[in-house]
């Protein structure tokens, strides 16, 4: 609402619009000068709230602003402002590098420096509360579907009427002296030469080398960048059966202090399916579906009693799964449990690494390699366990039509 007074101060100001040149703040002044009344800022709020009151009072006239271009492909930011204001010198070079500032803290001029890329400025958008909110809200969102979807994944296998094997490796330490590297390979090519059978790995794949655990981790005698060569020829050893792979905390320590991950690397480069931390996988066989959840380690561990921290993560977890799967301790275990009058099969794979210095230091006892396996029925909801491969492919065979006895050549590394 505009009151009497005002009414004397607005006709005033229709009286002088021909000195309005598009900036309030000089009209203000110019209005001062003349009349003598009010002083600059009360002419500013005045015009101000004319402005609000009806926006067509004052006459429309470019915003100097749009002069400045998007991307400035030229030297420095002074220069952009000399440029401005030659095109328009009502405003002064220190006007102009205010405005030019301003562009940039909104992320509405970007500097070209090379052709082959764009130097942004990435300090926070001048956006009102709520539009940042709604940035912020669509970018959170996104980040939570995608790490949820990264955990999940859809396997169909391919032969609907063959009983299909699922085999569990992890804590491989490749590079350690005190892994099993004879058995390491026998295992991997049992798989990868057996019909319908498949493997998980479940993470520890390297040894590493890292500064900051006890002096017996450190004492690696083959370097990481030789180990990480020796873990792609053991993927590789699989063939097509290596499908999914859960990373250990030993793979992760690359990822840890750099912004690299070598096993996510050779894990995307040959389609395997990966995640750093966990894998839920429904796998489709026949007319059954499974599901698998894997993890390499999780809260809840017990030495004394292995399968517990699976029973937990099924309980205090998300997933209600059927077989779920967890590496790092280096304890084989197999234990099947009921659940909702279902039951399910924990499984923890031993570890490939049969005798750890910093363990025997601490008093627990050499390990054996273990690599259990699961056999899945395309007909009915059925899941035979089994603590090692070789019974496990015996009985694949078997189930498939394909076993007649060792005299006939199983390769069964028997
Ligand atoms: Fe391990
Ligand atoms: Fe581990």
């Amino acid at each position: 609402m505009i009151h009497m007074e005002e009414i004397t101060d607005l006709e005033i100001v229709k009286k002088h619009l021909h000195l309005f040149t598009g900036n309030i703040l000089s009209f203000s002044r110019e209005l001062f000068n003349v009349t003598g009344r009010r002083n600059p800022k009360g002419w500013e709020m005045l015009l101000h709230r004319i402005k609000r009151d009806d926006p067509d009072f004052l006459p429309a006239f470019e915003d100097p602003n749009d002069l400045i271009p998007q991307i400035w492909e030229g030297g420095h930011w002074i220069d952009l402002a000399k440029r401005l204001h030659r095109q328009k010198p009502d405003i002064t070079v220190g006007g102009w590098e205010g405005r030019v500032k301003a562009a940039r803290l909104n992320g509405a001029l970007v500097r070209k420096t090379k052709d082959e890329y764009v130097i942004e400025h990435m300090q926070t958008p001048s956006l009102s509360p709520e539009d940042l909110w709604a940035f912020v809200s669509q970018a959170s969102e996104k980040a939570i579907a995608g790490k949820e979807s990264s955990r999940w994944a859809d396997v169909h296998f391919n032969e609907g009427d063959k009983y299909i094997g699922i085999a569990f490796a992890s804590d491989q330490h490749i590079g350690n002296k005190f892994c099993d590297h004879k058995r390491l390979k026998e295992d991997a090519l049992l798989v990868a030469e057996a019909n319908n059978c498949f493997i998980i790995h479940a993470g520890d794949y390297i040894d590493n080398f890292v500064v900051d655990k006890p002096r017996p981790a450190m004492k690696a005698d083959i370097p990481p960048s030789a180990q990480w060569k020796l873990c792609e020829h053991y993927i590789d050893l699989h063939g097509e059966s290596l499908f999914a792979i859960v990373a250990g905390n030993h793979d992760l320590w690359t990822s840890g202090l750099t912004d690299y991950d070598p096993l996510g690397k050779l894990a995307s480069e040959r389609g395997i399916l990966y995640h750093k931390h966990e894998l839920n996988i429904r796998a489709h066989i026949g007319g059954q579906k499974y599901h698998l959840s894997i993890r390499h380690k999780r809260r809840g561990n017990s030495s004394l009693h292995p399968a517990r921290v699976i029973k937990a993560m099924w309980s205090d977890g998300e997933q209600d799964f059927d077989i779920g799967v967890v590496g790092h301790h280096h304890t084989p275990v197999i234990e099947n449990f009921t659940r909702h009058g279902i039951e399910r099969w924990a499984i923890r794979p031993g570890a490939y690494k049969v005798l750890d210095a910093y363990a025997e230091m601490l008093g627990f006892a050499q390990e054996r390699p273990s690599c259990p396996m699961v056999i899945l029925s395309p007909y009915d909801r059925q899941i035979q366990a089994f603590s090692d491969l070789r019974t496990g492919l015996r009985t694949l065979k078997m189930l498939n039509g394909e076993y007649h006895g060792i005299a006939e050549g199983n390769n069964l590394g028997e």
